[in-house]
């Protein structure tokens, strides 16, 4: 169909103001230094999103609009790489890395050679292939000879361009048809707000982030992709397969110029001392990256000297990983075995090889459910990384797999019967826990009584898992309210209980009736209420009456509890046997009154809705902040919404605002309102 001339004109605004957004995304995703507000961005976006509903005929592909487009798929294409994605071999100390260098040394002739050093980024390695300057195709590495298309996902990558003009490539010796290898990673602080959203809706937690960058790469839904902040670091460029400059050194400066983001972090040293200097004084910075480093990278820079140097079955002579020192413990996994909780779930616990990390002993981590253990990978007989934050549960961070360090063979797989109760374990389809749904499974009324006794709960200590065992296998203890009628005659009758250790443990018990309104709601075990919830709904209620008569509607105006939370809290109370047990601890004396917290007025009668990615604070701090300022927050906009809170890629409901007029505002401007 020919062109207008108005068309002409109309799609040379429309490029320009394309180039424009395009030269913001740079500065913004590529070189972490926006040169605009990310208010005058959104209205760029938002002129362009409008100019092409007006002409569609005039979207092309690589506009910064069509990063994300598509329907979910199904799963995805297998595709052959232009020529094999080799891994590295790797040395673990200065000796093995001076190793290498002789026999290189050797085997080139020559001992004048120069390193390219790299940082060796924690990510998961990735092929872009670019055809007329435009990107064609994302594939995973896969089994090095063929990956999967991961195109959809990669477009949705902001620091990836999705083409480049001839000009620039052409400037930068760059040919029009080229690939691209690099690493595509997950920021530290992205991952970790990440996980906890997840942990608080109950999904799957990842054990570190270059799983979720593998999990999100392979998301069959590239919206979901598009929300995760992922990032791509270029390190390889091929023209036909085959390294195209002379120099790794000049393909890190050419890949750079052409607007790909190359790690800045690299040196071109001299000599392998050099490469040393580096290499110590980045194992001793790891930490202020803001993403994770395992090792550095060491590549022979020019090219001529590797293609004669070649390759082995698996790797580059050329190249060499030099690993870090595990951050954590590194130990043995001699067993996994299922532990039944007090809603029934299986936690897949990990028998570990006692190791020392700060200053206690180690030996059980958590692999929370089947998908945790998938995700990575792990066995029995593995050796893994273990890492303890503060005095929270030590955590599996990864596999580690080195000549020291063999992999294991034997699968955990989840038993079919409940290895207390033989009662049927069931995994619901949708969700990761696996549960015994026996109701009277007695690990369950263990579970309840050990959780409602533990520090954070009732602190009844003294109250540990051999006396609970023993008081509820003997019938003593049915519920948590029966804590409160034991005597000291009750306790004698048990083994190992002398008069003094029974007045402790009943002096424990007496005390914990003091303990604030927040500790009693955490310690009914009502699913999915945690500490937080707890917290706020006596924050928010005053009373457990007033909570056990709330409605969902009611209970969903708390900080923090959506429908689902609401919904098992209304539940847990419809119970007539828990609304016993209610009853029985209010005789018992526990504080069923708390202090309601007064509400800020600030923002009182405003009706706030949150969009896309705040930066300065999770979702939830946002609406805490509001809440707490005597403001509502809302799902949806409406004529009734006061301001939209706008992070980065946000989507419809700005679009909603516009249309109905109502402010949109971004992360400072909610704090100035706050005060
Ligand atoms: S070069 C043939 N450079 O480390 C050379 N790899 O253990 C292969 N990696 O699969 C890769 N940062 O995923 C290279 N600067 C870097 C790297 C890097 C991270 C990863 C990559 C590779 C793995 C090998």
């Amino acid at each position: 169909m020919p062109r207008s001339a108005d068309d002409k004109n109309i799609d040379k605004k429309i490029e320009a103001l394309r180039e424009k957004i395009r030269h913001h995304e740079y500065r913004y995703y590529v070189l972490d230094d926006p040169e605009i507000s990310d208010a005058d961005f959104d209205k760029l976006m938002n002129e362009l999103k409008r100019s092409e509903a007006e002409h569609p005929q005039l979207i092309t592909p690589d506009s910064p609009t069509q990063r994300v487009g598509g329907k979910p798929r199904e799963g995805f294409v297998k595709a052959k790489h232009s020529s094999p994605m080799l891994s590295l071999d790797n040395a673990y100390s200065e000796e093995e890395l001076r190793d290498w260098e002789r026999r290189v040394h050797e085997l080139s002739g020559r001992t004048d050679l120069e390193y390219m050093c790299e940082l060796k980024l924690d990510g998961m390695s990735l092929a872009l292939v670019y055809g007329d300057g435009h990107l064609a195709r994302g594939i995973t590495r896969g089994d090095g000879n063929i990956g999967e298309d991961v195109t959809a996902n990669v477009r949705t990558v902001r620091s990836i361009p999705l083409s480049i003009s001839k000009d620039k490539l052409k400037k930068t010796g760059i040919p029009i048809d080229f690939e691209v290898r690099g690493e595509m990673l997950m920021p530290i602080a992205a991952f970790r707000k990440l996980n906890e959203e997840r942990e608080k809706q109950g999904l799957a937690v990842f054990a570190n982030p270059r799983n979720f960058t593998a999990g999100t790469v392979r998301q069959l839904e590239p919206s979901i992709t598009a929300q995760r902040r992922m990032d791509f670091f270029a390190y390889f460029l091929l023209k036909d397969g085959q390294t195209f400059f002379d120099r790794q050194s000049k393909t890190m400066d050419a890949l750079e110029a052409a607007g790909f983001k190359v790690n800045p972090n690299r040196k071109l040293a001299q000599n392998l001392d050099e490469v040393w200097k580096f290499i110590q004084s980045w194992e001793a910075r790891r930490d202020s990256l803001p993403y994770e480093i395992d090792g550095i990278v060491i590549k022979v820079d020019r090219t001529t000297w590797q293609r004669e140097l070649g390759f082995t079955g698996k790797a580059p002579r050329w190249a060499i990983a030099y690993k870090f020192a595990a951050r954590g413990a590194v130990t043995e996994i001699e067993d996994i075995v299922p532990q039944v909780g007090r809603t029934g779930k299986l936690t897949p616990v990990a028998w570990l090889k006692p190791v020392p990390i700060g200053g206690t002993t180690v030996s059980r981590a958590t692999l929370h459910n089947m998908d945790f253990i998938d995700q990575l990978g792990v066995k029995i007989g593995d050796w893994v990384e273990v890492e303890r934050g503060g005095d929270v549960i030590p955590k599996v961070v990864k596999v580690v797999e080195d000549k020291d360090h063999p992999r294991g063979h034997k699968q955990f797989e989840m038993p079919e019967h409940c290895p207390v109760c033989g009662g049927n374990i069931v995994r619901t389809p949708g969700e990761a826990d696996h549960r015994c749904v026996n109701a009277n499974c007695p690990a369950k009324l263990q579970g309840t009584i050990l959780h409602f006794a533990s520090r954070h709960v009732m602190n009844i200590d003294g109250l540990g898992e051999a006396l609970v065992n023993q008081l509820t296998e003997c019938g003593l203890v049915r519920n948590v309210a029966d804590l409160y009628k034991l005597t000291t005659d009750d306790l004698l009758k048990l083994e190992r209980m002398g008069e003094k250790s029974a007045e402790n443990v009943l002096g424990e018990v007496e005390a914990s009736k003091n303990l604030p309104l927040e500790r009693v709601i955490y310690g009914l075990g009502i699913r999915m209420v945690g500490e937080r919830t707890a917290q706020f709904l006596a924050e928010h209620f005053g009373s457990l009456d007033a909570i056990m008569n709330a409605s969902a509607e009611e209970l969903e105006e708390v900080n923090e509890v959506g429908p689902r939370i609401a919904e098992s809290i209304v539940e847990f109370f419809a119970d007539e046997h828990n609304r016993k047990l209610v009853d029985d601890l209010r005789e018992a004396g526990l504080k069923f009154k708390g202090q309601k917290k007064e509400k800020g007025t600030k923002l009182a009668g405003k009706t706030f809705v949150l969009t896309g990615t705040l930066e300065r604070h999770t979702r939830d701090e946002a609406k805490k902040m509001i809440e707490d300022a005597g403001g509502r927050v809302s799902g949806s906009v409406s004529k009734k919404t006061d301001y939209v809170v706008a992070g980065s890629d946000a989507g419809s409901k700005l679009d909603k605002a516009r249309e109905l007029g109502v402010s949109m505002i971004g992360e400072e401007q909610l704090e100035q309102l706050v005060g």
